[in-house]
């Protein structure tokens, strides 16, 4: 009896050295690894929401227009023999590195053929080095796809899905609708044409009275890749579906809430939009503009189905400026119907350009008015570009637009 006893408290003992034993194994050693791995895999870092002006009422959107990625070490093309050797997709990051350091914007919206899919064979790698600087940075982006992102391994579906889950990307696969079978809950919306249709707000600055409204709006289209229309080959375009979308998304803008009060302030009217996607329309090819700002040394080259774009947008009315890319040699905004449409500018080494004249991006600044004691809604929407020289040199500073 004794002895069973005994038995019983060494086998408790050793059993209580064993459980500690192995719980220290787990804190000392294992727990961090294991950590760090499961945050790697299940979480992604979000920025901070709700995009809003800055206390100096400013809000700046850096604009990368075609960065045509690689993997990393693909070669440059189109530029001058002296330069080919040492250059690659590392000079389009560093070219990133470079531009955010030197606007630090309050966000990145990349318009399209991000990474060149005929390049590279893993569409993900590929990705993570094209949107690295961005994410390094912490600064909310987004993106949409352009024609050629879907050359590797991923369709525009999953580009879109994969691109919304990295960090502080608001990128989404396409806008959130009310599900059918339960009203209470919201699913993407799929009765929409192409993937990366969505649209952003932007409040006012922190204090002021519309601190709680959104007083800009950034809409993503996709614009396809491409197409075959009655046997012939041409570029995507914008389809009824997404302008449908849009023309809603728009309505409601006018008759917004306040989104976090009791008291119901409609805004009069519905504040101004930026509109960003890949291709051209029909309407840049053939003019006629108004006015130009830029360099325009290639042909556009866009589909020749026309859905009525534009004419959507002056019927809207909010759409104030139009960013696009694709055309690489081709830096200019020019007016069409009062909309001002600008290209970025080829931005990726390893896209096509031309030898001696630099890589660019485009900067958009949003400016508010000063009431007396607070910024109030937006004033001014001003833009301009600097080019991959030693200085990232500004060039073709202009207005866009201005409330009055
Ligand atoms: C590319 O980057 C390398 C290394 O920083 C630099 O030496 C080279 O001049 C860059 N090339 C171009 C065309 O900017
Ligand atoms: C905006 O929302 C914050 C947080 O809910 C609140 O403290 C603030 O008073 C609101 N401001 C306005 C102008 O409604």
């Amino acid at each position: 009896m004794q002895s069973t006893t005994k038995s019983w408290i060494y086998a408790l003992l050793y059993l209580t050295l064993i459980t500690i034993s192995l719980y220290l194994i787990q804190v000392w050693i294992l727990s961090d690894a294991l950590m760090v791995s499961y945050h790697r895999i299940t979480s992604k870092k979000h920025p901070n929401l709700p995009l809003r002006f800055n206390s100096d009422g400013n809000f700046k959107i850096l604009q990368v227009a075609d960065m045509h990625f690689g993997t990393g070490i693909t070669r440059c093309r189109d530029v001058l023999s002296s330069e080919f050797q040492w250059c690659s997709d590392l000079n389009t990051t560093l070219f990133l590195k470079r531009m955010i350091e030197a606007e630090k914007p309050d966000f990145i919206a990349f318009t399209g053929d991000n990474i060149f899919g005929s390049s590279t064979n893993d569409a993900a790698e590929s990705l993570f080095k094209a949107f690295g600087p961005a994410m390094d940075s912490r600064l909310p982006w987004a993106a949409v796809l352009g024609n050629h992102d879907q050359e590797s391994t991923m369709n525009r579906q999953e580009l879109m899905s994969f691109i919304s889950l990295m960090d502080y990307s608001l990128s989404q696969p396409n806008p959130p609708t009310k599900d059918p079978s339960d009203p209470t809950k919201q699913v993407v919306k799929t009765d929409i044409d192409g993937f990366g249709n969505y649209d952003l707000s932007v409040w006012g600055a922190p204090g002021s009275h519309l601190a709680n409204q959104t007083i800009l709006n950034l809409f993503f289209l996709d614009s396809g890749d491409r197409a075959v229309v009655n046997g012939i080959r041409t570029y995507g375009w914008i389809k009824e579906s997404q302008l449908s979308w849009l023309r809603d998304v728009s309505k409601g803008h006018n008759k917004q809430e306040n989104h976090q009060s009791q008291d119901i302030t409609m805004v009069p009217t519905p504040p101004p939009a930026l509109a960003f996607f890949h291709i051209p329309i029909p309407e840049i090819r053939y003019g006629p503009f108004r006015q130009i700002v830029g360099e325009y040394h290639e042909n556009v080259a866009c589909s020749f189905v026309n859905s009525g774009v534009l004419q959507t947008f002056v019927s809207m009315g909010d759409v104030k400026a139009v960013f696009i890319g694709h055309d690489h040699l081709n830096d200019f905004c020019g007016n069409l119907d009062g909309i001002w449409f600008c290209y970025g500018g080829g931005f990726g080494y390893h896209g096509y350009g031309k030898a001696g004249v630099s890589r660019r991006a485009r900067v958009i600044l949003a400016e508010l008015k000063k009431g007396k004691n607070e910024w109030m809604g937006v004033e001014t929407i001003k833009t301009w570009k600097r080019i991959d020289d030693d200085k990232l040199t500004k060039i073709d500073e202009q207005i866009l637009w201005t409330s009055t």
